[in-house]
């Protein structure tokens, strides 16, 4: 089969590998198509510090059950299954209270074991979900990237009375503007980006005000509006301090960045007006409410869609995605 590895950092390689057997409790899936996340090109480059090498990238992937371990029912196969890359042991301390994503022995596919960017992959039987006939195959991806506006969500309550600020307009963003529009019903969704075609994009992708932070601070362009419910999904370090400052007395920031840098703020800051700060990481079994989402039509995962190639432009699909924001957001990759 032919896969994408990363050998070492800044080495993308097309091999042919042998087709792989699916273990106890596992399914092989015939991968159809796939999508390109930041983290792929962070892997391809060496600078996701939970990676190792060599890897088959690719976290965000969709097929068909081609093969079963053993204990897996063999009626599984033919099955059209999203996968949900977060694997976990399930029995420390925040498996056992259904956080199975912050798990102390995590592994995620396409990081700490091989991935989707490959024509089969291996994944636990019980991280395949079956997806229903509404969403169609081209789609089926990005499930994966809308469980991370899911899992922030769960934590932040969203109600349609929030006035929500989201930084940044890049995928991360524009899954968090159609969750809190679509689902959550939010009235007001005001989005800040530094770039005018990703303001763009968040205008189509649902938000009501699409402001851009590059020369005039936020804080001058909200007139006084203090949003209630925050998201930082463009993650530089330097967002906590002015979202708190932003902040109405009592809102609730989201923060998704993993950044090393520290960040500077008071606890005055955040005290001074109750401040709840929330922290969320990937996503703790968000995949059958996004399924159900997008299957009633409350997300529409192809306003993310930009480009589509197939495998053997692998590298080009990646460069382009990286270099080119302004064009580019979700990267459809196609295997066969
Ligand atoms: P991206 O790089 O495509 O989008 C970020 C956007 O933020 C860009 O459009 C950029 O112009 C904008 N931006 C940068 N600085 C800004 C600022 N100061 N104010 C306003 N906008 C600004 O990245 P993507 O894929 O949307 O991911 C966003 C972040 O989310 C990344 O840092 C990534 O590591 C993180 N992430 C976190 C996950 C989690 O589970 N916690 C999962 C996936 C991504
Ligand atoms: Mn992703
Ligand atoms: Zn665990």
């Amino acid at each position: 089969m032919k896969s994408v590895v990363i050998e070492c950092p800044g080495e993308l390689q097309l091999q042919d590998r042998p087709l792989p057997e699916p273990a106890a409790g596992e399914v092989r899936v015939k991968v159809k198509y796939a999508s390109i996340c930041g983290s792929d090109v962070h892997i391809w480059h060496g600078h996701n510090p939970f990676a190792r090498y060599p890897r088959v990238i690719g976290h965000e992937f969709f097929g068909l059950i081609d093969a079963t371990g053993s204990g897996v029912d063999s009626a599984r196969i033919g099955e059209r299954v999203a996968i949900d890359p977060v694997v976990s042991c399930g029995h420390c301390y925040p498996c056992s209270i259904g956080r199975p994503n912050v798990c102390s022995e995590l592994q995620v596919i396409g990081v700490h074991r091989d991935g989707g960017f490959s024509e089969y992959a291996i994944a636990p039987a019980a991280n395949a979900y079956v997806l229903p006939e509404a969403i169609p195959d081209t789609l089926a991806s990005l499930v994966e990237p809308f469980t991370i506006a899911a899992n922030i969500s769960a934590f932040l309550k969203p109600v349609p009375d929030d006035v929500a600020l989201i930084y940044g307009a890049g995928p991360m963003g524009l899954t968090a503007i159609q969750v809190l529009k679509g689902v959550y019903k939010v009235k007001t969704v005001i989005v800040a980006d530094r770039l005018e075609e990703r303001l763009t994009m968040a205008r189509e992708n649902g938000a009501d005000q699409a402001l851009n932070n590059s020369t005039t601070p936020l804080a001058e362009q909200l007139n006084g509006v203090q949003p209630t419910l925050i998201i930082d999904a463009a993650c530089h370090p330097s967002i906590l301090s002015e979202a708190a400052a932003l902040a109405s007395p009592t809102g609730r920031i989201g923060l998704l960045g993993f950044s090393g840098e520290p960040c500077t703020l008071t606890q005055q800051s955040l005290t001074s007006k109750e401040l709840s700060l929330f922290t969320s990481r990937l996503n703790s079994h968000r995949f059958p409410e996004v399924i159900t989402w997008m299957e009633q039509g409350l997300i529409q995962p192809e306003k993310l869609v930009t480009h589509t190639l197939p495998l053997s432009q692998i590298e080009q699909a990646m460069t382009l995605f990286e270099k080119d924001p302004r064009s580019c957001c979700k990267v459809i990759i196609s295997m066969h």
